[in-house]
């Protein structure tokens, strides 16, 4: 491991008890907390720029599997231009998020807008939305990065349940790292550089890049495909297309 990554183990532990801490000062784990209300109106602009429009793309990578009046789910919807892009395929969406300041954005963003069915949108925590076996496909995209490990596997584990049988989970993130030593150490800082930023502006959770392909698989849903989107001479963000198992 090159040497500017030896203390990554030591910082991420001093700022997991940092935030912890910071976490039961301000009141507890109280979920409805809107931990995106300063960064929230930044959040596209921020991913663009860090990405050079990667992200975006990402975030619709599986859209072509979308026909109209299924039904889509936006798990963490954010400002939404993903759950637009399904909308204007005909699709029945449904969007959650537990941050007013995100929804409020995303409600602009549709106002005004006529599409084949109107976008339902649904302010609560994604674990208490419980319309299970509804949806052909249902998004995550650059969501469960904001969860320690446990959390990521609960929440996968919910939204496998939110699918129809034989529907499909999409999640796009960071891509794993991969290939050799510099290459892989350079996807880790990339990541920890939006991960740091992202724990301090929104009290996100700092962790590796996770591998959700094999926590799908450890669910028993199948991967269909994966798109990868590169930038900087390598892979960066991953679409995966999950077929519940
Ligand atoms: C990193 S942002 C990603 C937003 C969007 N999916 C995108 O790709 O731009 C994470 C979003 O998840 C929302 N969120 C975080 N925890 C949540 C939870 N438990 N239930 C529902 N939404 C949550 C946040 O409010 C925020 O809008």
């Amino acid at each position: 491991m090159p040497r500017f990554l030896t203390g990554v183990p030591v910082l991420r532990c001093s700022l997991e008890i940092g935030m912890e801490w910071m976490i039961l000062m301000s009141g507890g784990m109280d979920l409805m907390n809107d931990k995106y209300r300063i960064i929230g109106p930044l959040y596209d602009i921020v991913a663009r720029i860090y990405s050079a429009g990667r992200i975006d793309k990402c975030k619709t990578a599986m859209h072509d599997h979308i026909k109209p009046d299924d039904y889509v789910l936006f798990a963490g919807v954010g400002q939404g231009t993903d759950a637009v892009a399904a909308a204007e395929r005909g699709a029945r969406v449904t969007v959650v998020d537990l941050s007013d300041s995100m929804l409020d954005i995303f409600a602009g963003r549709i106002s005004g807008r006529h599409f084949l069915h109107p976008v339902e949108t649904v302010h609560t925590d994604i674990l208490k939305y419980e319309e299970y076996g509804k949806f052909d496909m249902v998004y995550a995209n650059f969501f469960l990065n904001v969860f320690t490990r446990p959390m990521v596997l609960a929440v996968i584990e919910h939204l496998a349940k939110l699918a129809k049988p034989g529907g499909y989970v999409v999640i796009g993130d960071f891509a794993l790292p991969s290939g050799g030593a510099v290459a892989r150490a350079f996807q880790s800082l990339y990541w920890y550089i939006a991960d740091i930023f992202f724990v301090f502006a929104a009290r996100n959770a700092f962790h590796p890049v996770y591998d959700y392909q094999t926590m799908l698989k450890g669910h028993g849903s199948q991967i269909e495909k994966v798109r990868c989107f590169r930038f900087l001479f390598d892979d960066r963000f991953c679409s995966i297309l999950a077929r519940k198992g």
